[in-house]
């Protein structure tokens, strides 16, 4: 329980860092460097079996600390006579199991209000259109090299279906568009002297998360969450678990592994208190100020 309770402290930060970007990153600049890094989250290879060790951490910590403190139970079914656990233990460190318990459900509500969404709706997730301008030399086809006379605009966007690019053929001169090739992933074009590769683009996800706490993506395909007010009062709600939790929980997992030190020990404590608000907070914050921003 100790290292896969440590492995998913990890987890949080990186989650943390990365959730971050959609109050720190604003506009269409936000909106792109979020997408752009939920398709490198779920592109990279590392980062997938991370991802993989995450779900399985999850389970086994879940799972484990169901059959302790079923233990526990078992291990005096009969309570005290006198009972004063104040004394010597924080409430915290007595409710792990139903703190856990509460968390374990907030995970699972929470991946399916959005990484379900991402990876398994049947619903078409949002796109991101991505455009791109590139400036062909003038009379060059951008696929080919062959003369046209035309300026041409790419268009780095998706179908819902996500197996095509469309390259748009802009005239600059009458401003007429018209769709010029549908382009497999991975075609070269001709800019100038380089090559341009053309990627599989990105799902709208930042449109879906702040839609979900409230901002309006209609435009998007992602209209405003009617019930976000309660969306961001149960993530908030939430992260407080989540505190109380490692409150007690950071220390005790090196206390668990064994690392018990006169130097080191205060100072692991001093850190786990720490992380334990820290933490919480700043994931709370992101929603609520996502809330206020609409
Ligand atoms: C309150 C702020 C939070 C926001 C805005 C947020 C947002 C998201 C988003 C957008 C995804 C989908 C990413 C993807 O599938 O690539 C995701 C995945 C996930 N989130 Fe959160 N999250 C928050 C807090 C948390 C917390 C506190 C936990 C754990 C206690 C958590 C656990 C997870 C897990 C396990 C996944 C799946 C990760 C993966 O596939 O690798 N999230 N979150």
């Amino acid at each position: 329980m100790a290292i896969t309770g440590l492995f998913l402290c990890l987890f949080l930060v990186g989650h943390l860092l990365g959730n971050l970007q959609l109050i720190f990153k604003v506009g269409e600049e936000g909106r792109r460097a979020f997408n752009e890094y939920a398709y490198f989250m779920s592109h990279n290879i590392v980062i997938k079996i991370m991802s993989y060790a995450t779900y399985l951490s999850i389970l086994f910590h879940a799972i484990d600390g169901i059959m302790l403190a079923v233990q526990n139970k078992k291990a005096r079914p009969v309570g005290y006579a006198y009972n004063k656990p104040g004394a010597n233990s924080s409430t915290a460190s007595r409710n792990m199991a139903v703190l856990g318990s509460a968390i374990f459900i907030f995970i699972a509500i929470h991946m399916s209000n959005f990484w379900w969404k991402m990876k398994y709706s049947s619903e078409p997730m949002p796109l991101h259109l991505m455009t791109k301008e590139i400036t062909v030399p003038v009379g060059q086809n951008p696929l080919t090299g062959e003369a046209v006379n035309n300026t041409i605009e790419v268009k780095y966007a998706l179908t819902t279906h996500g197996d095509y690019t469309t390259l748009v053929e802009k005239n600059l001169t009458s401003n007429e568009e018209r769709e010029y090739a549908k382009i497999k992933d991975g075609t070269k074009i001709i800019q100038a002297d380089t090559d341009v590769e053309l990627g599989e683009g990105y799902k709208d996800l930042h449109s879906l998360t702040v839609a979900f706490f409230g901002q309006d993506r209609t435009d998007e395909g992602v209209p405003a969450n009617k019930y976000a007010g309660l969306a961001v009062a149960l993530y908030a709600l939430a992260m407080l678990v989540l505190s109380f939790h490692l409150w007690h929980g950071f220390a005790s997992a090196f206390q668990s592994l064994g690392i018990n030190h006169a130097r080191y020990t205060p100072a692991i404590r001093i850190f786990g208190k720490v992380f334990s608000i820290v933490v919480p907070l700043l994931f709370a914050i992101i929603p609520i100020i996502l809330f206020i921003n609409k």
